[in-house]
């Protein structure tokens, strides 16, 4: 008889796995990324299970409880998770090393403990004694939130049954490692069976445990894309490392919308939350230089305002130069294309930079008209005044077209101060007579529905 095979290889960007070696991850196209590690161990013979243990019910006899979800008093978090904690769930909060992860959910740990639920805090990267320095940055913690510094999973199961917490954080899942998986910690199949087994304990013990993942590009460590599918919840922690604020975003919401954002600013005592991210991004924008809009984006349900910066200059060399920090390239390349071939400019031979002013990744179609006013105004060195906000998507053959929660964008502008608001005709007929948006009088509304009709 064959002998089973012992190892696999494993991609470790997806997880996805082959008997053999492959230059190209057929699953998630990502090249060089498979990894030989030990298959996971089969649990020895295969189990026959009583019928009786658990029968199939109809929906009318399930019952929930109302309301049973766990807030914890951090607005901004809260929302990303769709309205708090739901007890029983795995959540993955996943993001670059340093970003933040640990301290923001160390700050989610004392909200908690001083509501009165009990949390236990497992760390396998940092010292009781880090802990200890981090946590006196952020303030005073009470009792109901306990340490403990391991890395083996049997051992924090025996913890986790022992001191029955109702929350529980693994920091990270990449130093975790089970006994009877014959691999290094933070392999694929290490990571894939230690998650299967906080999934287990989640679901059985009906407690919920958040779970941290770096995402690493290249190095030996599994990518928490590994674990997607497996947890009901997956958040991502980003920002400019560089800049103060970060932005924790809903990737995978199993109780709740994804698409929705909280942002943080990172202090010296811990995260704040920013309940103002428009006014916050805005900050320090300048003012009588062209190049340089203002643009009302929607991220989840609520409106959200950057500065978009363009920069068009003749080319020194035969090649122009493209880049977009912040948003997509292509569609930037494409709208240049429309701006030259509907407006009859020529961009060809220069240069054309285009940035989200503070670091911001964005990409939804009401940028579009952003991204051409910024191109247009630097091009033609004509200033657009500051308190004008733009929103609108360009089609191929430039014209404008309508966008999704119109009124909200215009409210928010009107809230920050902006005194003219260019968009699209059609979102300008639906939002006409709309008498909840509030300072919609104060606003010189201009719908317009070709490129050719922006007044820069
Ligand atoms: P950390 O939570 O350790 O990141 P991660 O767990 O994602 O690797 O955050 C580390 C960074 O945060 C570090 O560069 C210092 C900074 N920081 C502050 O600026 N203020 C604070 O109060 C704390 C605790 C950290
Ligand atoms: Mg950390």
């Amino acid at each position: 008889m064959a002998k089973a095979r012992e190892t696999q290889f494993f991609c470790k960007e997806c997880g996805f796995e082959s008997s053999k070696w492959l230059g190209q991850c057929p699953s998630c196209k990502q090249w060089n990324s498979f990894v030989e590690a030990p298959v996971a161990p089969k649990s020895k013979g295969a189990k026959k299970h009583a019928l009786t243990s658990e029968k199939p019910v109809t929906l009318s006899e399930i019952s929930i409880m109302q309301e049973d979800r766990v807030t914890t008093g951090i607005e901004e978090f809260d929302r990303v998770l769709g309205g708090g904690i739901v007890p029983a769930s795995l959540i993955l909060v996943g993001g670059d090393p340093g970003i933040g992860k640990s301290t923001l959910l160390l700050q989610v740990c004392k909200h908690l403990s001083d509501d009165g639920h009990k949390v236990l805090y497992i760390t396998g990267e940092e010292s009781l004694k880090q802990i200890k320095l981090r946590a006196n940055r952020l303030g005073d913690f009470n009792d109901n939130l306990l340490i403990l510094c391991e890395t083996n999973l049997d051992l924090i199961e025996a913890h986790i049954r022992k001191s029955e917490p109702e929350m529980v954080i693994i920091d990270s899942i990449q130093t975790m490692f089970r006994e009877d998986v014959a691999a290094a910690a933070g392999s694929v199949s290490q990571v894939r069976e230690s998650t299967n087994m906080l999934l287990q304990l989640a679901k059985g013990l009906e407690i919920s445990i958040f779970i941290v993942g770096h995402v690493t590009k290249e190095g030996v460590v599994a990518g928490p894309r590994v674990l997607e599918h497996m947890v009901d919840t997956v958040l991502y922690f980003e920002g400019d490392r560089h800049a103060s604020y970060r932005i924790l975003r809903g990737v995978k919401n199993r109780f709740g919308s994804t698409n929705e954002i909280g942002v943080f600013e990172m202090r010296m005592e811990g995260l704040s939350e920013v309940k103002n991210p428009s006014e916050f991004l805005l900050q320090g924008r300048p003012e009588n230089t062209s190049g340089s809009v203002a643009v009302c984006l929607i991220e989840g349900t609520r409106p959200l305002m950057v500065e978009i910066q363009g920069l068009v200059s003749k080319s020194g060399f035969g090649m122009a130069r493209r880049t977009a920090a912040g948003t997509d390239y292509n569609r930037v390349n494409l709208l240049i294309a429309v701006l030259e071939k509907r407006l009859g400019i020529n961009i060809a031979d220069c240069d054309a930079y285009v940035n989200i002013a503070g670091g911001m990744k964005v990409s939804e179609p009401a940028l579009d008209l952003g991204l051409v006013v910024a191109l247009l105004s630097s091009y033609k060195n004509k200033i657009v005044p500051v308190d004008v906000v733009v929103f609108g998507e360009v089609g191929l053959s430039g014209e404008v077209r309508a966008v999704s929660m119109a009124a909200q964008r215009v409210a928010e502008a009107a809230k920050l101060g902006f005194k003219t608001c260019i968009l699209p005709k059609a979102s300008l007929e639906e939002i006409k007579g709309n008498k909840s948006i509030k300072g919609l009088d104060k606003m010189n509304l201009i719908g317009i529905s070709t490129i050719g009709e922006i007044p820069w």
